[in-house]
């Protein structure tokens, strides 16, 4: 018996090839469940006592010599394989690579930056917890001033209640304007908050972009001109019409709304049944908040502008729920991956 353990030793060591299928058949014959090494163990029984020591040894240097061979062709194999140029089958398929896309709220503020900046304006930001002073008082609402109600607001502190979120990012303009004198050409993208409740048209968070520009000699008609020029831009169509409306920080102050047409039943129900839709708040920026940021009244003039970033790309990709814009859903996020 121990003739024939040598032999197999003999055949393990001298063993060679490259070949994957012979390295397995050369696994199992040895090591396999009935293979050549649990033969010999099974015979260790019938081995004589005074054998036994010597056996056991020899069985299982042959066991390591097998083990060790089967590790060693199998590494050489791989470090072959790793030597070849893979060009293999030039006509398989590709491994997909898994894309990610866009968020539609950046994608929209992103073509609004764009716009603006092509005619000059530049990108400001602020923080999103402000004082008072900045988010109300500034803008001529004072304490008590009926129009904070059109702002429901989170306040981080309540006595005294100075520290909030902010409802808007006109905020982000006031700060714009203590710091920098005319020409002012600026938008502020950014997050607010107002404490509303959350239904398929509003929600507590949500996303604008407010615009200013200040300079001397500004009038109510370059307003027009800069918001024909943006709705041309941005919906591919610019008529547009302004309707009075009232802001406290703007005077004469306007709502924009764009002709969207009636050709489908969801443009009827998105409209009303008018044809018009609501865009945007604008106006001439209050003389009075020109003052309270230092800048005098009587050289300069501006107008201001602020819309909704989930309200246009609700228009433009026909969303008809702005819960969806934050809930992660893959299968809603998905459908932006053509859009940059
Ligand atoms: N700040 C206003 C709002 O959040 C929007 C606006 C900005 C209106 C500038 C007029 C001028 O509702």
């Amino acid at each position: 018996m121990f003739d024939k353990i040598k032999e197999y030793l003999q055949e393990v060591n001298s063993f060679d090839t490259m070949d994957e299928q012979k390295i397995e058949e050369f696994r199992i014959k040895y090591l396999g469940k009935k293979g050549i090494l649990n033969d010999l163990f099974a015979r260790f029984k019938e081995v004589d006592k005074e054998d036994k020591r010597s056996y056991g040894q020899a069985v299982n240097e042959l066991k390591q010599a097998a083990e060790q061979k089967v590790n060693e062709l199998k590494a050489n194999l791989l470090k072959q394989e790793d030597d070849q140029p893979q060009y293999g089958d030039l006509t398989r398929p590709g491994e997909p690579i898994a894309v990610g896309s866009r968020h539609p709220i950046s994608i929209v503020k992103n073509q609004i930056i764009q716009i603006f900046s092509n005619i000059g304006f530049n990108v400001s930001e602020g923080a999103e917890m402000e004082d008072d002073w900045h988010n109300f008082t500034a803008l001529n609402l004072p304490e008590h001033h009926p129009a904070r109600d059109m702002q429901d607001t989170f306040f981080i502190q309540r006595d005294p209640k100075d520290i909030l979120l902010r409802t808007h990012t006109s905020s982000v303009q006031v700060r714009y304007m203590e710091n920098n004198q005319p020409p002012i050409r600026t938008i502020s993208p950014g997050r607010v908050f107002r404490n509303e409740d959350i239904s398929s048209r509003s929600h507590c968070i949500f996303h604008q972009v407010e615009g200013l520009y200040i300079h001397k000699n500004v009038s109510f008609a370059d307003l027009k001109q800069t918001l024909t020029y943006f709705t041309k831009q941005l919906f591919g169509q610019s008529k547009i019409r302004l309707r009075p409306s009232y802001f406290p920080f703007t005077e004469p102050s306007a709502e924009v709304d764009i002709y969207w047409g009636l050709n489908s039943e969801t443009d009827h129900r998105i409209t009303k049944g008018t044809g018009w839709l609501e865009i945007l708040g604008c106006g001439m920026v209050d003389p009075q908040v020109l003052r309270n940021c230092n800048i005098d009244p009587n050289v300069y003039s501006g107008f201001a502008f602020g819309m909704g970033i989930e309200r246009i790309a609700m228009l433009l990709y026909q969303i008809s729920d702005i819960r969806q814009f934050y809930e992660n859903d893959v299968r809603f996020l998905d459908q932006f991956k053509s859009v940059f």
